[in-house]
């Protein structure tokens, strides 16, 4: 059975969504970067072991990164799931875990990377909203995308209306993703996504095209 990681920094929605997808023991650790985060008590009731990396313990970004990589190291993962980690990471960090690190982020990419995601769809006046599930590389949220789902922009939304629809999208869509990794028909190759098998065809999601 595969191996993941999942680094957290808050209450760790999504790091439920996938512990719920995963395999009993597939998950063998959660990491946050925030002692505080609400997502660590939540694994540790599920009797998943945690750790924190305080990033406020450091002074200079490498120094951080390089204590998170043997920290995740130690657990020798097949796979890193970023669940809400906010934290910018080094390059040298993400070619460590080249090919084998995903993020989940709150935009179709490449619209609005970064932060505030919702408020920025909201003042660009997009009709479609969404998320994103891509490998990580060293360009922030620029990694290659693996698959993406939408949501309509409805009049009257804010960024509390409009996240919480784009979230139940991000709970249905990480997990799936993950699950193609995990099982083996997911990779990263050249630098491109490759998927085999069958993808499930709903409204909101897109995913690459099989042969
Ligand atoms: C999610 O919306 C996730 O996509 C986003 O943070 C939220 C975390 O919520 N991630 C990013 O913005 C990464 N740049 P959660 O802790 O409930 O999963």
């Amino acid at each position: 059975m595969k191996r993941c990681v999942m680094l957290i920094s808050g209450r760790g929605s999504n790091m439920v969504s996938l512990l719920d997808a995963l395999h009993p023991g597939e998950c063998v650790t959660v990491i946050s970067n925030r002692p505080e985060a609400g997502g660590l008590a939540i694994a540790s009731a599920r009797g998943i072991p945690v750790a924190t990396v305080d990033h406020r313990g450091f002074v200079a970004r490498e120094d951080f990164d390089a204590a998170l990589a043997a920290e995740i190291d130690r657990h020798a993962p097949d796979l890193i799931l970023l669940a809400g980690f906010m934290r910018i990471l080094t390059a040298g960090f993400v070619e460590h875990f080249a090919g084998r690190m995903l993020n989940i982020h709150p935009s179709l990419l490449p619209a609005f990377p970064g932060v505030h995601t919702h408020r920025q769809a909201l003042a660009a006046g997009v009709r479609l909203h969404g998320c994103s599930v891509h490998f990580v590389t060293p360009a922030l949220d620029g990694g290659p995308i693996v698959a993406q789902a939408a949501v309509p922009v409805r009049v009257g939304d804010d960024e509390q209306s409009l996240s919480a629809r784009v979230l139940v999208e991000e709970h249905q869509l990480y997990p799936r993703v993950a699950r193609w990794f995990l099982d083996g028909r997911l990779s990263l190759a050249g630098g491109r996504v490759v998927l085999s098998g069958e993808v499930p065809v709903t409204g909101s999601l897109h995913a690459p095209q099989v042969d």
